[in-house]
């Protein structure tokens, strides 16, 4: 299998962005992880961060050609973007959606994800676990489909 861990914006700080609320790993830690994680589980992990809401709704497009499924931090166009909502419900792939804090304790605008409605599933609160989580949670699902 194959999987793309895809970053929304202002993940490239991770470490130093407000580490009280998303930790002190680094993105490149986050994604090596996954890396190894996704060997122990025999998938090939590729990770891609983009600022930009336009380059992540391409970025979708163009993992539905390349990749089985994604973990998704869409960060704060997870509030904001129907784009990005849009690009998930047209590709055959799963995705999954992960945030690192808990965002449902945090203020009233970070309650609504846009594009929950539209993946498989959503976790939150772990910290880069989430993602971890969520990996495994993709993983399975493609190689055990519900009926
Ligand atoms: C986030 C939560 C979002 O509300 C926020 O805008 C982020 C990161 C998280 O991983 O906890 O940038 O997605």
């Amino acid at each position: 299998l194959r999987i793309l861990a895809l970053h929304g914006p202002n993940l490239n700080l991770l470490g130093t962005r407000e580490p009280n609320i998303y930790g002190s790993l680094t993105l490149d830690a986050v994604n090596q992880r996954l890396v190894e994680l996704g060997h122990r589980l025999n998938a090939i992990v590729e990770a891609q961060q983009f600022n930009g809401e336009g380059e992540l709704v391409a970025a979708i497009h163009q993992a539905d050609q390349t990749q089985d499924g994604v973990v998704l931090n869409a960060a704060a166009y997870t509030h904001t973007s129907i784009a990005l909502r849009d690009a998930i419900a047209a590709v055959r792939i799963p995705v999954v959606e992960v945030h690192l804090s808990n965002v449902h304790q945090r203020e009233s605008f970070r309650h609504h994800s846009y594009i929950a409605p539209v993946v498989m599933g959503q976790i939150c609160g772990f910290g880069a676990a989430s993602y971890e989580l969520g990996l495994r949670a993709l993983v399975d699902h493609l190689r055990h489909p519900p009926p």
